[in-house]
């Protein structure tokens, strides 16, 4: 079979590479992983060819526009990348019968809703990423149910406050507090940090067994640990887990002031709740008999925070 993963040099990219690597997943299989030099998502021809040139039974879209900031004055190319480029390759997979596996955000809701969001809440993006990604989710639904005869499948994981290896929170606080004796962190948004590794063993057992396409119920899934919390709460947990497992910090959690969002201004707003209900994944993966499979799936987000830190390197 052959599977091609978009956006290998990003945070999630590079989880699946690494889970190919390490796991049965990547046996047998012709994998792809494809960077912004071997293919411009921005270029729809580029995209095309490369699909015809390979053929992929199953398309991993690790690539996004994600500069959330910087996308509100490049709404073309924010669009090009999360909008346009997934629209092509959900119209590849439906051609040829394929699988599409997608990624998307809470940053399509506006955040309003007291508890957790469902997959039927209606979206509301407030920042121009977060409606980019809404139109690429979009795209897609509506690539697969154009046809007739309708052929393939797609999973939208829709996730929140992602971290794995490259640029994320909690490496940027674990570096201010190294850097400062005092921070100050946002504690009125809501949500739950995700980790790349969990993803990327979830959307494999999802997507595939015993080397082939694994059959699945398309549509949008919200795709994140158990537990909830805010920025301020991560900011805290990754300074503590980082003073217990030895690093040599400035702040400690007591010297971070929480503070509103009002206080931070940035070019883009962000939606102050991200909560995201696991339910309807949880109801697929116990009807695909997945949940003994996958060990990490109720490992709630604190101790796989910690648990990332512990593997940073300290200096
Ligand atoms: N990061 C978060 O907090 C967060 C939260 C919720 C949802 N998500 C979603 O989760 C998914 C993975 O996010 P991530 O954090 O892994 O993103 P990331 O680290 O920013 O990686 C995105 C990748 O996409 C590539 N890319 C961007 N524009 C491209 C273009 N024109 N042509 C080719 N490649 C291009 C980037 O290439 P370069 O490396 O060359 O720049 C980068 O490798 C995305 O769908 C994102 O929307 C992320």
């Amino acid at each position: 079979m052959n599977i091609l993963v978009f956006g290998k040099d990003g945070q999630l990219g590079r989880a699946f590479q690494n889970h190919f690597k390490h796991s049965q997943f990547g046996i047998g299989n012709t994998i792809c992983f494809v960077g912004r030099s071997d293919c411009d998502l921005c270029s729809t021809t580029q995209i095309t060819q490369l699909l015809e040139d390979f053929g992929p039974h199953l398309i991993i879209n690790a690539a996004a526009y994600t500069a959330v900031d910087r996308a509100e004055s490049e709404s073309n190319i924010a669009f090009a990348v999360n909008a346009i480029a997934p629209q092509v390759m959900a119209k590849y997979a439906v051609q040829h019968g394929g699988t599409l596996l997608h990624f998307s955000t809470d940053y399509v809701f506006d955040g309003v809703k007291g508890g957790t969001y469902s997959e039927v809440d209606k979206t509301n993006p407030l920042s121009v990423y977060g409606k980019s990604k809404e139109a690429g989710e979009i795209a897609i639904a509506n690539a697969f149910s154009g046809t007739a005869n309708q052929r393939g499948q797609y999973a939208i994981l829709r996730t929140s406050w992602v971290y794995g290896v490259g640029g994320n929170f909690i490496r940027t606080i674990l570096r201010l507090a190294k850097e400062r004796s005092a921070l100050r962190v946002i504690d009125d948004q809501y949500g739950v940090p995700t980790s790349t590794a969990w993803l990327a063993e979830l959307a494999c057992n999802l997507t595939l067994e015993d080397g082939r396409l694994r059959k699945f119920t398309s549509g949008i899934y919200h795709a994140i640990p158990p537990g909830e919390t805010n920025w301020y709460g991560v900011a805290r947990l990754a300074i503590q887990a980082a003073i217990d497992f030895g690093w040599q910090l400035k702040a400690s959690p007591n010297e971070i002031t929480p503070i509103p969002t009002s206080e931070y201004p940035l070019p883009a707003p962000r939606p102050m709740n991200s909560r995201l209900s696991r339910n309807k994944l949880q109801i697929e993966l116990e009807r695909l008999a997945l949940v003994s499979k996958l060990p990490h799936w109720n490992t709630p987000w604190d101790e796989q925070v910690r648990a990332y830190v512990k593997h940073l390197d300290a200096n």
